[in-house]
């Protein structure tokens, strides 16, 4: 049996965990770099938990420069066997309002200048995203929503761009069209290199803004990401201590191999 270790990577406006108990900062070096801050190791409720706030404490990384295998590599060589991300996106769709926690299934990835892989030349692997999130960990999400009656979407699709800026109507229109649900600038590569380190992954996603194609609503500003995800903020922190609460304290095999993903992956021969 492995013992569960729940990992959670805190987005915008959530830079720490008060609910860790015997909280304490680690540093765990990694030959990816420099992570986007100290881990942070405790328990809740029992349940081993480390948090790295992505953007670090002040905000002082914007998505495009979080080392985000670093980040991968720190929190698996911490032992993190599922990680949650939480995180600002803007919504699409008039059903999913600021507010709502859309617990992501699918994701879109349209960055293009972040590194995304721990594999290259030497070593080449090709895991599967077909099924990018865990779905035992996403339903672990969706019921501890349910027991905070947190308003949440038990699936969505994430459209991840490279920004900082945000998109013009003329992209919103288009995303929207294509039936994305929701939009944010930080979940990849994260989910890739959560797959290539074989950690279960399961994004919950909190809705400020309707990004800038809805008639009654204004274009989004950064201040007014800020302003919503500070009333999501304490939302997010019942989640997780719900979840930890709940959390299985045995490692549950990931049932589309999430924990395995390496197994069927590798393409270089380990002689050569
Ligand atoms: N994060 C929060 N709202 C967003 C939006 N509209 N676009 C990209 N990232 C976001």
């Amino acid at each position: 049996m492995t013992a569960a270790v729940l990992g959670i990577i805190g987005g915008s406006g959530i830079y720490d965990l008060p609910e860790l108990e015997n909280a304490r900062d680690e540093t765990i070096a990694s030959p990816w770099g420099e992570p986007s801050a100290l881990v942070r190791r405790g328990t809740i409720a029992g349940l081993p938990v480390v948090f790295l706030p992505r953007h670090d404490k002040g905000h002082r990384l914007s998505p495009s420069d979080i080392n985000y295998r670093a980040n991968i590599d720190v929190l698996k060589r911490a032992g993190v066997t599922d990680l949650v991300s939480l995180s600002a996106c803007g919504s699409f769709k008039e059903e999913l309002p600021p507010g709502t926690f859309v617990m992501v299934d699918q994701f879109v990835d349209r960055t293009h200048r972040r590194e995304g892989s721990f594999f290259g030349k030497g070593c080449v692997a090709h895991v599967s995203m077909a099924n990018p999130v865990s779905p035992k960990l996403r339903t672990h999400l969706c019921a501890a929503a349910d027991s905070e009656s947190i308003a949440a979407a038990r699936s969505g699709t994430y459209l991840c761009i490279e920004g900082p800026q945000f998109l013009s109507y003329a992209e919103s229109m288009t995303y929207k069209a294509l039936g994305y649900d929701i939009i944010g600038m930080t979940n990849m590569p994260e989910a890739k290199l959560a797959r290539e380190a074989e950690i279960c992954y399961a994004s919950a996603a909190m809705v400020t803004d309707f990004d800038c194609w809805h008639p009654d609503h204004g274009t989004v500003t950064a201040q007014e990401v800020v302003r919503v995800q500070a009333a999501n903020v304490g939302k997010a922190r019942r989640l997780i201590l719900r979840l930890a609460r709940d959390f299985p304290r045995e490692h549950e095999p990931c049932p589309i191999g999430s924990d395995r993903a390496l197994d069927l992956a590798l393409m270089t021969a380990p002689e050569a």
